[in-house]
């Protein structure tokens, strides 16, 4: 199965508006790329990437969060509905820094990935164990857990409209990045926990890896097997850096 590679820059909580318009403005220079390529800014700077991309259809729009609730008495959340309003495609869940700065649960995780499939959105679905967990052999079995939050609530046939990221919460942020090796085998188990739902599902569904990755590292990761793009941090906020991954990944 073919699967489209996706490259998507998370910005994390960086930029200004000076700042991101000259990175938007040099990613666009690029011209295409065989992969989908993502931004992912701050609410704020939804509108204004939303713009500067406008004319062309090289960069897609990812949110960084999304309430669970509709609408109502929820200071500080936004709603699905409000990012339709930005042309955003994507909208990152469960990333680690949420689940561990700001206590989201498995099940909460679930209900925001719920409400993004009520309306059109792809949800970046984010996954990943500690090096805690890593040292206690649970790796696979805390994405199984993950998972299976999102597959109780949803069906897994909801994963025919999510794409996984598998974040190692060790190597994010602390350029220790996974080895292709470690990455693709988790990658493969993450697959075949879903196969046992349905085999169709997942190999359709893209999993990107997450943490740390680099232009130097990028190319090995994207030669693996199950390894379907990359989710990047800080690499994504440099212009170069960030379309020479876009450039790995074909
Ligand atoms: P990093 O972040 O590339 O800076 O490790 C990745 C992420 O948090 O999505």
């Amino acid at each position: 199965m073919i699967r489209q590679k996706i490259v998507a820059g998370n910005w994390k909580m960086n930029g200004s508006t000076e700042s991101i318009t000259a990175l938007v403005t040099d990613l666009l220079k690029a011209g295409h790329s065989n992969s989908e390529v993502v931004v992912s800014p701050s609410f704020p700077y939804l509108h204004l990437v939303s713009t500067l991309c406008a004319q062309s259809d090289l960069i897609k729009l990812a949110a960084q969060n999304v309430s669970d609730k509709e609408s109502g008495a929820f200071t500080g959340e936004v709603s699905a509905s409000m990012l339709e309003d930005f042309g955003v495609k994507y909208v990152l869940v469960g990333h680690s820094e949420r689940r561990s700065l700001y206590g989201e649960t498995d099940d909460l995780v679930a209900l925001k990935i719920q409400s993004l499939l009520n309306k059109d959105f792809t949800p970046m679905f984010c996954i990943g164990e500690t090096l805690e967990e890593r040292e206690a052999g649970q790796t696979l079995a805390v994405c199984e857990r993950q998972i299976q939050a999102v597959l109780s609530l949803l069906g897994v046939e909801a994963f025919n409209r999510i794409v996984i990221a598998y974040e190692p919460v060790w190597a994010i942020g602390t350029g220790l990045s996974a080895t292709s090796e470690q990455a693709q085998e988790v990658h493969c188990g993450i697959r075949a926990f879903i196969a046992k739902s349905s085999d169709l599902v997942a190999q359709r569904v893209q999993i990107l890896y997450g943490g740390s990755v680099k232009a130097s590292t990028s190319r090995a990761l994207f030669a693996m097997p199950d390894i379907d793009g990359a989710l990047v941090g800080g690499a994504s906020l440099d212009a170069k850096e960030f379309l020479e991954i876009v450039k790995a990944a074909g």
